[in-house]
C-alpha cells in the first residue's frame, strides 16, 4: 500500500526553496496518495539545543502546510515529538546503521565543519531519526528537495539491513510483505519538478537556506510584497541579457536559478519563459518574476500570519494528527519489538 511521508524542520525562515522543493509537492501528492506530513521538532534541536522560539516555529511550519492547501482531515499533520515511536525506532536504527554510513553523510560534514568533536551526538545520529520517521509508518514515497536524497538512500539501506539481519524472525512471525518478504519497504525519494534545488539569490552556486546570514539570499514565505520586490531587484545576475534558448543558461547559475523559480511558480516550461523574456532586459524579467511571486506567495504568507495569530486551531490540528499518527506508529513498533525480541 503506497504511503507518503515527509517532514520539515521548525528552525525558522521557511523559504521559497522549502515551498517549491517540498510543500508544493506535498500538496500535489494528496490527490493521489495517503499522506503524513510532520513538523520534525526532534530534528530541530540537533544543531542548536536551546531555542526560545521553538513553539512558535512549530506553529509556523504547520501554518505553512495548512495555508498551502494540505488537508489535515484527509491526511495527517502533526509534530514529531508527540509520537514517541519515532525516537524509539530511531534507537533501534542506531544499532542497525553503521558508523561508516553516517560518516559519509554530506549534510553532517557541512554542518559539523571542522569542529567534529564539539557537535551533538544528535547531529551525527540525525539520519537514523529521519529513517525512523519514514519507516515507523512503513512509508513508501518521500517527496523532498535534492539535498535530502542521500538521507532517504540511507533509510533504504537501513531498511534493507534490518530486513536481512532479521529475515528468519520476520518469516517465522509471518510479518514479511511482498515477494522479498521484508518487514520494511524500500522508501523511494520523490525529487520532482523544476525547483528541486533552489539556489541563493546572492550566489547561484549556494543552496537557498534557512541559516544563510543574509536575508537577501532567500524569499521567506512571510515576506511582504515590497520585500519580495526588493530581494528580486537586488538578486545577483550576470551582465548578459537572458538567453533565448535553454542551453544558453549553462554556466550561468544565477540566471538559471531565476528561470527555474519562474517555471516552478508559473507552471510554464523554461523554453516558453525564454521565448518571452530571452534577449530582453533582465529588469523586465525580474519585474515579471516579482509580480508572479507576489501573486502566488502573498496569499500563503497572509494565511500563515492569520493562522499563527490564533494558535488554538493549529494546536488542535497537531493534537488530532498526533493521535492518529500514534495509532499507526504503535502497531509498527509493536511488530518491531517482536522481531527484535523485546518482551512487551
Ligand atoms: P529541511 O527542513 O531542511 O527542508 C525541508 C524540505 O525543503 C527542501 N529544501 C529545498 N528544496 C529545494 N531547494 C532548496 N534550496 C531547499 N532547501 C530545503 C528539503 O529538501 C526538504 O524536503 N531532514 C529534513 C527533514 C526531515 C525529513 C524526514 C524529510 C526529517 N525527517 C523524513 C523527509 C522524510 C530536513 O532537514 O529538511
Amino acid at each position: 500500500q503506497p504511503l507518503v511521508f515527509s517532514g520539515i524542520q521548525p528552525t525558522g525562515n521557511l523559504h521559497l526553496g522549502n515551498y517549491l522543493g517540498a510543500i508544493v509537492r506535498f500538496v500535489a501528492m494528496q490527490e493521489t496518495h495517503d499522506c503524513i506530513y510532520c513538523v520534525v521538532d526532534l530534528h530541530a534541536i540537533t544543531a542548536q539545543l536551546v531555542q526560545p522560539e521553538l513553539k512558535t516555529q512549530i506553529r509556523e511550519v504547520t501554518a505553512a502546510f495548512l495555508a498551502a492547501g494540505i488537508d489535515p482531515k484527509k491526511h495527517i499533520v502533526f509534530n514529531q515529538s508527540r509520537v514517541v515511536e519515532h525516537a524509539e525506532l530511531a534507537w533501534v536504527f542506531n544499532c542497525v546503521a553503521r558508523m561508516g554510513w553516517l560518516n559519509r553523510m554530506t549534510q553532517f560534514k557541512d554542518k559539523a565543519g571542522k569542529d567534529r568533536e564539539n557537535v551533538s551526538v544528535g547531529l551525527f545520529a540525525y539520519p537514523n531519526l529521519m529513517s525512523a520517521d519514514i519507516l515507523v509508518y512503513r512509508a513508501t514515497h518521500v517527496p523532498v528537495g535534492e539535498d535530502q536524497k542521500q538521507h532517504v538512500e540511507l533509510a533504504r539501506d537501513t531498511a534493507a539491513k534490518f530486513n536481512n539481519d532479521f529475515a528468519e524472525r520476520i518469516a517465522a512471525l509471518g510479518l514479511g510483505v511482498g515477494e522479498a518478504g521484508g518487514f520494511f519497504p524500500q522508501p523511494e525519494p520523490l525529487i520532482q519538478g523544476p525547483a528541486t534545488r533552489v539556489m541563493s539569490l546572492r550566489d547561484g552556486t549556494k543552496k537557498m537556506s534557512k541559516s544563510d546570514p543574509s536575508d537577501y539570499s532567500r524569499i521567506n514565505l512571510t515576506d511582504d510584497a515590497d520585500t519580495i520586490a526588493q530581494k528580486f531587484r537586488k538578486a545577483k545576475t550576470d551582465p548578459e541579457p537572458l538567453p533565448t534558448e535553454v542551453k544558453g543558461l549553462e554556466g550561468r547559475p544565477e540566471a538559471d536559478n531565476l528561470v527555474g523559480i519562474y517555471a516552478a511558480l508559473s507552471g510554464a516550461t523554461p523554453e516558453a519563459i525564454l521565448a518571452d523574456y530571452g534577449a530582453g532586459q533582465f529588469s523586465r524579467f525580474k519585474q515579471a518574476l516579482t509580480d508572479l511571486a507576489v501573486d502566488k506567495l502573498g496569499p500563503v504568507g497572509a494565511e500563515m500570519k492569520r493562522l499563527v495569530a490564533d494558535p488554538a486551531y493549529i494546536d488542535a490540528v497537531l493534537k488530532d494528527g498526533g493521535e492518529r499518527a500514534s495509532l499507526r506508529a504503535r502497531k509498527v513498533m509493536d511488530d518491531v519489538k517482536d522481531i527484535v525480541g523485546f518482551l512487551r
